[in-house]
């Protein structure tokens, strides 16, 4: 990995030290190529109106060959959808709901994780306490029982980083017939997420931060053996076999009708309606083409450098952080104690909400990238005394030390 050559990709480090990508990755120089590749493609006149179509989506089913690559799952398994909430609810409103299911997840999860099921009449939802900003086993163990349908939990926590053990929650969920879905929104690009050893059942993930991707444009992963168990709660004429044009059944259908909509056809028949094969039935809405192009370019450029590289990396960026941040008197509201639950996610307070929030403003104003996290934990900020929250600050593989020293500096001087 030459470090150089990376951080000329991100232009933004020019300028500031970019320490935020928990909230936004600014785009890379590949990934407005490929927009304005997009854009020149799609300004010429086309010479055949279908091959144009096929060809302007191609590179959005090459994304979804780069998710299943990164996920160690099957192409058959990937939708792409636009946003992680959209995961969320699809899997939500497949499951068959009982008066008296619960939901379990953390007391400082995304809202997305929680929303869904808020609107699930008779649902429980069940809220895992931290620790010390740590989740143990055990815990999940004691709120997990038999009416448990799903647990769904953030892979990496997006107030403190925390990241959880996929394969000891998938013994949980085992334990009583649940489904583990999981958020993958902090935690894809910068950690192995492997759906063959963990077992996960979905996974949904929007992809623009650890993953370098569009604004636009999430992964859903779907499991083999569910995907033909669940009829998609929204529905479009491209998640039915016959038409779904770029794959499969659809693409023969359209082409054996010279590249006419097999639809217009005297003979196609509304009772043959029959949805993809594919997690492409969970589609919907489709992601713009645009998006795609840009996913795809981003996912390839992740795979390039390697995971296991840039968590070493991260890993290594964060120690130096953590360093830095003890010395001048930080807190740390991230437990790093076992590297299997560390990320380059990490929570840090200055001692109050009040002075966290000045210190964010500042540091921002003067080229220091950090985002302000709370979390509405228990004893969170509603009662104006933060439990569990602070400045969140990511390193990412693109980052160096000379950004931390960054913000450490700034941060001592309004320290004192
Ligand atoms: C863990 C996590 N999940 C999901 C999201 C975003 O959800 P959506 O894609 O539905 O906007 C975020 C954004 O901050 C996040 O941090």
């Amino acid at each position: 990995m030459k470090i150089d050559n990376i951080r000329r990709d991100f232009p933004v480090l020019r300028t500031r030290a970019f320490l935020d990508t928990a909230s936004f990755c600014p785009y890379s120089v590949p990934v407005v190529k490929a927009i304005e590749h997009y854009l020149t493609f799609m300004s010429l006149a086309p010479s055949n109106t279908f091959e144009q179509f096929l060809l302007h989506r191609s590179p959005v089913e090459e994304a979804k060959k780069e998710a299943a690559e990164l996920l160690n799952a099957k192409e058959k398994e990937i939708a792409l959808i636009n946003t992680t909430s959209q995961g969320m609810y699809t899997v939500a409103n497949c499951l068959d709901w009982e008066k008296g299911n619960n939901v379990v997840t953390t007391d400082q999860t995304h809202p997305c994780c929680t929303i869904t099921y808020m609107g699930l009449p008779g649902v429980e939802l069940r809220l895992v306490k931290n620790v010390d900003g740590a989740y143990s086993l055990s815990d999940f163990e004691e709120m997990v029982d038999d009416d448990t349908k799903i647990i769904t939990v953030c892979h990496t926590e997006w107030i403190n980083g925390f990241t959880h053990d996929l394969k000891a929650l998938r013994r949980v969920a085992d334990d009583h017939g649940a489904y583990l879905m999981v958020d993958t929104v902090q935690s894809l690009g910068q950690l192995e997420v492997d759906v063959e050893s963990t077992g996960l059942d979905f996974i949904s993930c929007r992809c623009y931060k650890w993953q370098t991707g569009p604004l636009n444009g999430a992964i859903l992963f779907v499991r083999e053996e569910l995907v033909e168990e669940f009829e998609p709660p929204f529905m479009g004429f491209r998640q039915l076999e016959e038409l779904s044009l770029e794959r499969g059944e659809g693409l023969r259908m359209w082409r054996m009708m010279g590249n006419q909509n097999p639809a217009s056809h005297p003979i196609y028949s509304y009772e043959n309606r029959d949805y993809a094969k594919t997690a492409a039935r969970f589609e919907g809405p489709p992601i713009p083409a645009v998006d795609g192009w840009a996913l795809n370019t981003a996912l390839k450029y992740i795979r390039s450098i390697g995971i296991e590289t840039i968590r070493k990396r991260n890993l290594k960026l964060s120690d130096y952080l953590i360093e830095g941040l003890l010395d001048i008197g930080c807190i740390l509201n991230t437990p790093i104690n076992e590297e299997k639950h560390r990320s380059g996610l990490l929570c840090y307070t200055t001692g109050s909400y009040e002075s966290d929030y000045e210190s964010v403003r500042t540091l921002n104003s003067m080229g220091v990238s950090v985002s302000l996290r709370y979390s509405a934990a228990e004893k969170g900020w509603r009662e104006g005394m933060p439990h569990l929250g602070g400045i969140r600050v990511s390193t990412h593989f693109f980052n160096n030390e000379e950004d931390i020293d960054k913000l450490i500096e700034l941060q001592k001087a309004l320290l004192a």
